[in-house]
């Protein structure tokens, strides 16, 4: 077989869509995945497989709970299970077969098999559940390692797949688990909380912090902890879990908060305390890649390892674990191998929590504008001031931007919306473009839209909304 210029192990979005980069540019190029469907964590089961229950458990809600203020009239509502978890397949099946696709029209070759690179230039692939590519070893000028991320394991709760569970089997429940703890209010905990509060869960989590979606705007986030609380979740925040028990089949988590020792029985325990970098076996660490102490591979910012010809990207190296975030630099990295000027700019990468409303913030929140010293203006304006949320009896949220003083240049945007997934993406491009609040301020918005709300906040940068009193 000819050498390839660049083999890169792992599917997931920063493999594949290196893979799709690479093909564009002309370069021969291999993928190589232990699993049998391409497209890895996210696609799997992850965001996508999540976002099929948080969508089909929301219409279920709105058909319950919403549907008769506008005068639809819905008699028996109720959920078959097994029917919302096959589509959740389907829509996974779909996209599975769109990577195949797009891995073959870009010609790109894809190995099915465990890679281990046994040298630089050199992988091994171990099929596991076919002979087409067992032992077989393939030659490259480049290696890309972009084998993701695994979920935490805590020491006293060891995950059992049915009752101490991650977030894989969160997403396979055949019943809604009357009574299920979750241990971490990130964006796992909360959003698959959500799918068993909605589908008919008592749903506790229980979170070290005190506080809610760490790393999000600090008043965005208080305000989705209230709204999820109005929903029916129980929060229990400052709250340390100690040690997790089954016991007959039920579970329950010990705890301390302050110096209270709390317990709490449950039917499912999920663990969604964060996520670590994945690469056992992949060989890095042999051929003398450097890792740090989180054991994330070491990269320059050409994402380039200490060893010639093998680069890092996505979950396996430092920064936000973010599908967008891998597969950007997915794309820079295959860029700078093409010698072109591939770059990320890492001040422009949203992040979203899919609840609903959901949460999404991008560049500096509030928080973090104050603990760097930065003169900053923020500007809000919240979603019930706008006709179109009022049409759509959606009134929950705001948007917040951060803004220089001085310059006005947007730092950072923060948005609580049912939409907010969708309507972030005007406030990344304007960051993206290095522009102001008075740049967004001063551009047209459709009439009656949400994005209004988006205009009116960068407006009140200058305390100038118009639909708005108090300001
Ligand atoms: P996370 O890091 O977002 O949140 C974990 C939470 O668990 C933190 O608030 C932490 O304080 C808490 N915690 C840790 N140890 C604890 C303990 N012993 N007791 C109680 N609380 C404890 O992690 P999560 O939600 O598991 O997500 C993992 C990664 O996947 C994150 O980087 C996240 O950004 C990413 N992700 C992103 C999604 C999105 O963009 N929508 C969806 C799912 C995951």
């Amino acid at each position: 077989m000819d050498k390839f210029d660049i083999v890169i192990i792992g599917s997931g979005p920063g493999g594949y869509v290196a893979a799709i980069r690479a093909g564009q540019l002309g370069l021969k190029t291999a993928i190589v995945e232990k699993d049998k469907d391409l497209g890895g964590t996210c696609l799997n089961i992850g965001c996508i497989p999540s976002k099929a229950l948080l969508t089909s458990s929301d219409h279920f809600t709105f058909a319950k709970k919403e549907a008769q203020k506008h005068g639809i009239v819905i008699d028996g509502v109720h959920v078959d299970l097994a029917k919302m978890q096959q589509r959740k397949d389907k829509v996974v099946k779909t996209m599975n077969s769109g990577v195949r696709a797009l891995m073959k029209t870009n010609k790109v070759t894809a190995f099915e098999g465990f890679g281990t690179i046994t040298a630089p230039g050199k992988v091994s692939i171990k099929s596991s559940s076919g002979p087409a590519t067992a032992g077989q070893e393939i030659e490259t000028k480049n290696i890309i390692i972009a084998t993701g991320s695994m979920p935490i394991e805590l020491p006293f709760a060891k995950f059992d797949g049915k009752t101490i569970v991650s977030s894989t089997e969160a997403l396979t429940f055949t019943e809604a688990p009357p009574r299920l703890v979750v241990i971490g209010a990130g964006a796992i905990g909360l959003e698959l909380g959500s799918v068993w509060s909605r589908l008919g869960s008592e749903v506790t989590f229980l979170e070290f912090l005190p506080r809610i979606a760490v790393g999000f705007d600090l008043e965005l986030s208080n305000l989705l902890q209230r709204s999820l609380t109005a929903q029916g979740m129980t929060f229990h925040l400052e709250t340390k879990v100690t040690a997790v028990k089954i016991d007959n089949g039920r579970v329950s988590a010990t705890a301390t908060k302050g110096n209270e020792e709390l317990k709490f029985e449950a039917d499912k325990v999920l663990v969604s305390v964060g996520r670590r970098p994945f690469a056992e076996g992949v060989g890095a660490e042999k051929v003398g890649v450097e890792v740090d102490e989180k054991k994330r591979i070491k990269i320059d910012n050409h994402f380039r390892t200490n060893v010639e010809g093998i680069y890092a990207i996505g979950d396996v190296i430092a920064g936000p674990m973010l599908a967008h975030k891998a597969s950007e630099e997915g794309i820079a990295c295959v860029e700078i191998i093409a010698g072109k000027a591939g770059h990320v700019n890492y001040d422009a990468i949203p992040g979203i929590i899919y609840t609903n409303p959901e949460l999404a913030g991008v560049g500096l929140t509030e928080e973090q504008a104050k603990e760097k010293g930065i003169d900053y203006r923020t500007g809000k304006f919240p979603f019930r001031a706008t006709g179109r949320a009022v049409a759509n009896d959606d009134l929950e949220g705001m948007v917040k931007f951060v803004a220089d003083a001085k310059t006005d240049r947007i730092l950072g945007a923060h948005i609580l919306q049912h939409a907010a997934s969708e309507l972030i993406a005007e406030a990344v491009s304007v960051i993206e473009f290095g522009g102001s609040s008075e740049d967004l301020g001063r551009t047209c918005h459709s009439h009656p839209t949400l994005t209004e709300a988006v205009k009116e906040a960068a407006l009140n940068v200058e305390k100038r909304a118009l639909h708005i009193i108090n300001r």
